[in-house]
């Protein structure tokens, strides 16, 4: 099964996306054909700082790495440097509906988020059609705010295939229960874009400042807690089931202090992300391994792409000659 999915760099790596999607994707390695990559051309509809550009890919790039992404087993690249998904991007608008796309409620979020309409905006869910459909993918994990995303995908390849034949494969989403929503430190879903997100490779600081500042209720000390709360649902995050078991009991049992509870998930992250923080510095320190590594996954996703954009041209007419 070939499994395919990106991942804007959007700055500093979090909780949120760690858990919702990378994570996900290292497991997704050991039984799947893994494609995974920097989607920075979609990052380009929203950030117009080339400095910002180039660095958030760069780390966005270490930071996969660090956290376990192989680059000889799956396929890893950064977007632009397989161009030719802007190729089929253009073929495919040649096919989606305007009605299809003035549906986007993403579209609609980020402009009442306050950000600028501009073209690439509007037709982001036709780009994510073709990053998806240029390498064959049989399946998408996602969260839920991407499902809409794929249902235009599924619909823009069935429309290519009952106009030409079947040419390109119809991919799934994969929508996981579990760890769609992670909170922030707000109890909102965690997002860059509310401030509230607990950061995996900043400074000590930064992070223990970020946990102590998780809201809780006010309930005392002698009473027992709530689990419906960001700290236990983070928390749990990090635990097998017999420590969350173990959790859960201290929050049914008065006399925990959140303060304390804090300070050992503080410690348990630190702990966590330890050998992959190390294993981010040097890849830091190294840009042009970085670069060798990723020069090697864009060839082997031109391999798929060269021939699927073939076979797009072949079946539309574009390819005119024998
Ligand atoms: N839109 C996705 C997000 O913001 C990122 C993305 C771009 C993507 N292209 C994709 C995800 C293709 C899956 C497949 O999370």
């Amino acid at each position: 099964m070939r499994v395919l999915s990106g991942i804007q760099p959007s700055g500093e790596l979090h909780l949120g996306n760690y858990f919702s999607m990378m994570s996900k994707m290292i497991r997704y390695q050991s039984e799947n054909e893994l494609f995974c990559f920097i989607a920075n051309y979609h990052a380009l509809t929203t950030v117009s700082n080339s400095e910002v550009l180039r660095r958030n890919t760069f780390n966005a790039v270490c930071d996969f790495l660090a956290l376990g992404l192989n680059p000889e087993k799956s396929t890893f690249w950064v977007q632009s440097d397989v161009p030719h998904v802007t190729e089929l991007m253009w073929i495919l608008s040649s096919h989606a509906g305007k009605g299809l796309m003035d549906r986007s409620t993403s579209y609609k979020d980020k402009i009442n988020q306050g950000l600028k309409p501009n073209m690439g905006l509007y037709s982001y869910p036709i780009l994510m059609a073709a990053d998806i459909l240029l390498f064959d993918t049989n399946l998408v994990p996602v969260g839920k705010d991407q499902k809409q995303h794929l249902e235009m995908a599924k619909d823009i390849a069935n429309k290519f295939n009952n106009l030409y034949g079947d040419t390109l494969v119809v991919p799934k989403a994969n929508i996981d229960k579990e760890t769609q929503l992670i909170p922030g430190i707000d109890g909102q879903k965690m997002s860059k874009s509310y401030n509230n997100t607990i950061p995996i490779f900043s400074s000590d600081m930064v992070i223990k400042k970020r946990i102590m500042s998780i809201v809780t209720d006010n309930a005392p000390i002698n009473e027992t807690k709530s689990k419906k709360t960001p700290l236990f649902q983070l928390y749990s995050l990090f635990l097998d089931e017999k420590e969350k078991k173990d959790l859960a009991n201290r929050y049914d049992t008065p006399g925990v202090r959140y303060g304390d509870i804090k300070i050992e998930f503080y410690e348990k992250i630190m702990d966590y992300f330890q050998p992959f923080r190390e294993k981010r510095n040097k890849l830091i320190k190294n840009p042009d391994f970085v670069f060798e590594i990723l020069n090697f996954g864009a060839e082997k996703a031109k391999k798929v792409a060269i021939e699927v954009i073939e076979r797009v041209k072949n079946s539309s007419g574009l390819k005119y000659s024998k």
